[in-house]
């Protein structure tokens, strides 16, 4: 008995894990395909005859609040995808996916007698010798089910062993070429010591991302406000308590928080021979006072560089954006880099989570606090000559041989 529980508690788990990634790709989906409002394309659904979609029941596909049906999907997707017959059929698929969850689940419920999906009509209400003929259906169907499952599980499977061939290929090929550009470029930056420089660029522009590879190019370390807030945050300190709000609204958090453990990190020994800082300064305000801190030791920040993406690109990646609890330096993301398997880091095998300010509403606000305040940051940077600005799309790679190639040039 105790057996069946767990094995009903894991289907019930698998079915929800795949219910939520079927929802973010819908979400994904949507943001790549401009955000339409929901109302936009429930007219143009009506307008095409087909399927009804109705804005609630959008927003219910797109929450994952429940698996909507295949039709209503492939009508959604068509939609947004413009019938693209390649996306419809990945998406068919996707959904079956999903749909086999679901039936493992109502069948388990079925067997332990909680509440049955399978239904079929009330045993009080059939006449005599009926209840014999119900329960062979009911075998019959069990053992249909459980032969596509079957047959469903091995093509899966299959799918999973090519996929898993093809992600190692993909991330050898990425290695080789991140390690042909570090060799390329490293007896160059080598020449620049004691290195200060400041990261720069909107929510989801691949700060967090370069950040580790310039570090190892240039052997300092990397300052990461928004990391150093979630480790307070994580250990309940009095700092963290004073983030957390302004976070959970996308809004920046107050100077005397920042600028003091800004401080304080700068004290580390590792700090003495320069720094990358990544998310500071977002104001002007911190730009002076980051200035300030510096000065006393006769430092300062020697550039800062901006990585440029617009909003959709950064929409896209901050939804499907996964980090690893054990390591926020291990990052997935749902569509461009889905882990092997579901919410498991392919690093450690640590679980994975949505950062609490990658809802949508969060990114909006935090786009805002950028256009608002750090914009002019940039621009302050340029007009004192300090600045390197760099497209911040294309393979991640790409980004840091191009921003390798802009320090290069920068510091001549
Ligand atoms: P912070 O943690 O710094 O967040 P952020 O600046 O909004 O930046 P993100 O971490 O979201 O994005 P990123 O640019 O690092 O992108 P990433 O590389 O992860 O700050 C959080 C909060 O802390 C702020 O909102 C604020 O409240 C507070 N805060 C921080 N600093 C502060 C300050 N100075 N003052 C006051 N408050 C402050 O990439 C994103 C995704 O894209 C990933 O999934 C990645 O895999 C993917 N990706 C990256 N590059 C590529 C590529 N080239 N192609 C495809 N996918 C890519």
């Amino acid at each position: 008995m105790a057996d069946q529980t767990d094995d009903q508690h894991q289907a019930v788990d698998a079915y929800a894990r795949e219910l939520t990634a079927f929802a973010d790709a819908l979400h994904v989906l949507h943001v790549d395909c401009g955000s339409p409002s929901y109302r936009e394309i429930a007219t143009a659904a009506r307008a095409a005859g087909r399927v009804s979609l109705s804005s609630s029941a959008i927003s219910e596909a797109i929450s994952g609040k429940r698996l909507p049906s295949l039709d209503f999907t492939l009508e959604l997707v068509r939609q947004l995808a413009k019938n693209d017959q390649g996306v419809l059929d990945q998406w068919r698929e996707r959904w079956k996916r999903v749909k086999l969850h679901q039936r493992q689940v109502g069948a388990h419920r079925k067997r332990s007698g909680t509440r049955s999906k399978i239904g079929g009509a009330p045993a009080q209400l059939l006449p005599e010798g009926g209840q014999g003929v119900l329960s062979a259906a009911h075998l019959e169907a069990e053992r249909i089910l459980k032969n596509a499952q079957a047959q469903a599980e091995s093509v899966i499977e299959k799918a999973r062993i090519q996929a898993d061939e093809m992600t190692a290929s993909a991330t050898q090929m990425l290695l080789d070429a991140t390690e042909r550009g570090t060799i390329h470029v490293v007896a160059q930056l080598k020449l620049r010591e004691n290195c200060r420089i400041a990261l720069v660029g909107p929510p989801g522009s691949g700060k967090g991302t370069q950040s580790p590879f310039l570090s190892k190019l240039l052997e300092v370390p990397v300052l990461h406000l928004g990391e150093l807030f979630r480790d307070n945050i994580r250990g309940g300190t009095r700092l963290g308590h004073k983030a957390r709000r302004h976070m959970e609204r996308g809004e920046l958090v107050p100077d005397e928080v920042t600028l003091g453990m800004l401080e304080a990190r700068l004290q580390d020994r590792d700090t003495q021979h320069g720094f990358i800082l990544d998310g500071i300064p977002r104001t002007l305000g911190q730009v002076e006072a980051v200035d300030k801190l510096l000065a006393r030791t006769s430092e300062k920040i020697d550039a800062a560089l901006n990585f440029e993406v617009g909003r959709d690109e950064s929409f896209r990646r901050l939804v499907g954006r996964r980090i690893c609890k054990n390591d926020s330096s291990h990052v997935a993301h749902i569509m461009y880099a889905a882990p092997q398997k579901d919410g498991i880091c392919d690093i450690c095998g640590g679980p994975l989570y949505l950062r609490e300010d990658d809802s949508r509403n969060v990114i909006a606000s935090r786009w805002d606090a950028w256009n608002v305040q750090s914009e002019l940051v940039v621009k302050k940077y340029g007009s004192e000559r300090r600045l390197v600005t760099i497209s911040g799309t294309g393979t991640v790679s790409s980004v840091t041989e191009r921003a390798i190639s802009a320090l290069n040039a920068y510091f001549g």
